[in-house]
């Protein structure tokens, strides 16, 4: 039966962790996958996440089946995050969320309600987009179609291109898929007045918004980072959001997060949510339970929400300086290079001027990881490795 499969390549973001392990060079450095690293190279377990973890294991009685739409609790404290305390979505009731696996999980359920509700829908993503959600959404049998979003070479978001292609070829029941913030891979996020015209927009046309939520708190803050999903929860009948704990939580491996329903009335968001119960009923059945006991501690602690707050904000401020420390010496080496765009993006990554082949070359006599296509994730850079990765860089442009 297996005689004839096609070999599938390897994740692009994904093998650059296991080749960089296997790396020896003394000097390597890893600015491949979206993992938050400290100054010392390591990828951390929060001190907040730490604690919460060890009253979750004290105080857990028992490793029973939760309910199919995971921890109830867990599900509020994600939608009081995403969207706030007193959201209207949530006051008139036509919102519906569930523990997802990651926000891969959210995404792939969201895929077939969308799949489900409307057989010819399209999926329209911006482009450049994260790689999987392609995947997701081939998987769900979904057209897929781009939006114009950032443009390389000019380094900014073509804000009209993607309007104008949506206005003219989107149709009534399609879903647009949005990054919520730090947009992944270009690390260009919309302004606060581009939400409002999406909305605007989605509004007019009938279109259903998908957000993809990972990297909240890692832009701006964790509120300033929810504002395009809570406006558009606000003023718009429907919408989807995807939420990961994977990186504002560092429980990459856990598969943690949410997916939220937001419906017209709140029958159809009782609809919506028994849709999204039984596609996960038949594939994963139930979601990992240990990662959103984490979170859920953590969220229901006064003693934990600061410390959790300040740590994030540290490895926000700590990701903008090395954004700042690689511009400076890239520049040191090539004055008349222009990469100040690198200081208005947000979150953990953006693009470097580099083709595949250099980007190949970088780790072939270098040991620098990146992902082909130029994203780097500055959290592999450290005020050690600064000059070494600027060098580097630096002499092959
Ligand atoms: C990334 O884009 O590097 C992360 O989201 C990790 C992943 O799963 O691809």
């Amino acid at each position: 039966m297996f005689e004839h499969l096609q070999a599938q390549a390897d994740d692009p973001i994904l093998s650059l962790i296991g080749a960089y392990m296997q790396d020896s060079y003394p000097q390597k450095v890893d600015l491949g996958a979206g993992v938050y690293k400290d100054e010392l190279g390591n990828a951390p377990i929060m001190e907040a996440v730490k604690k919460a973890e060890r009253i979750h294991i004290e105080s857990q009685v028992t490793k029973t089946y939760t309910g199919i739409g995971g921890d109830p609790e867990f599900n509020h404290h994600m939608e009081e995050l995403v969207l706030g305390a007193k959201h209207p979505a949530k006051i008139s009731q036509r919102l519906r969320t569930l523990q997802t696996p990651g926000s891969c999980g959210g995404l792939f359920l969201a895929s077939h309600l969308i799949k489900r509700s409307n057989d010819n829908a399209t999926v329209w993503v911006s482009n450049p987009t994260w790689g999987n959600h392609y995947a997701i959404f081939k998987g769900a049998h979904l057209t897929i179609k781009e939006y114009p979003y950032y443009t390389v070479g000019a380094e900014s978001i073509d804000f009209d291109g993607m309007m104008d292609t949506l206005r003219q070829q989107a149709q009534a029941g399609d879903a647009v898929l949005l990054h919520g913030c730090c947009h992944n891979p270009s690390g260009a996020d919309l302004s606060n007045k581009q939400w409002r015209q999406i909305t605007e927009l989605a509004l007019e046309k009938g279109l259903v918004p998908l957000i993809d939520q990972a990297y909240q708190g890692f832009g701006k803050g964790l509120d300033e980072d929810a504002y395009g999903a809570r406006y558009m929860a606000e003023h718009l009948p429907e919408l989807l959001i995807s939420v990961s704990c994977s990186k504002n939580f560092t429980v990459y491996r856990e598969r943690t997060g949410s997916l939220s329903v937001i419906a017209n009335t709140p029958k159809q968001a009782d609809i919506a949510h028994s849709q999204l119960l039984a596609a996960a009923r038949a594939s994963y059945s139930i979601p990992p339970a240990c990662g959103a006991a984490i979170v859920k501690t953590l969220l229901s602690s006064d003693e934990l929400v600061p410390l959790w707050r300040n740590e994030l904000d540290s490895m926000r401020e700590r990701i903008i300086t090395m954004r700042s420390l690689l511009v400076n010496k890239i520049t040191d080496y090539k004055p008349d290079l222009n990469l100040s765009y690198l200081l208005q993006q947000n979150g953990m990554f953006s693009f470097l001027p580099l083709s595949p082949q250099q980007v190949h070359q970088l780790r072939e006599t270098k040991s620098i990881y990146m992902v082909d296509s130029g994203r780097i994730s500055f959290t592999g850079m450290t005020k050690a490795n600064a000059d070494y990765v600027a060098e580097s860089i630096a002499n092959i442009l």
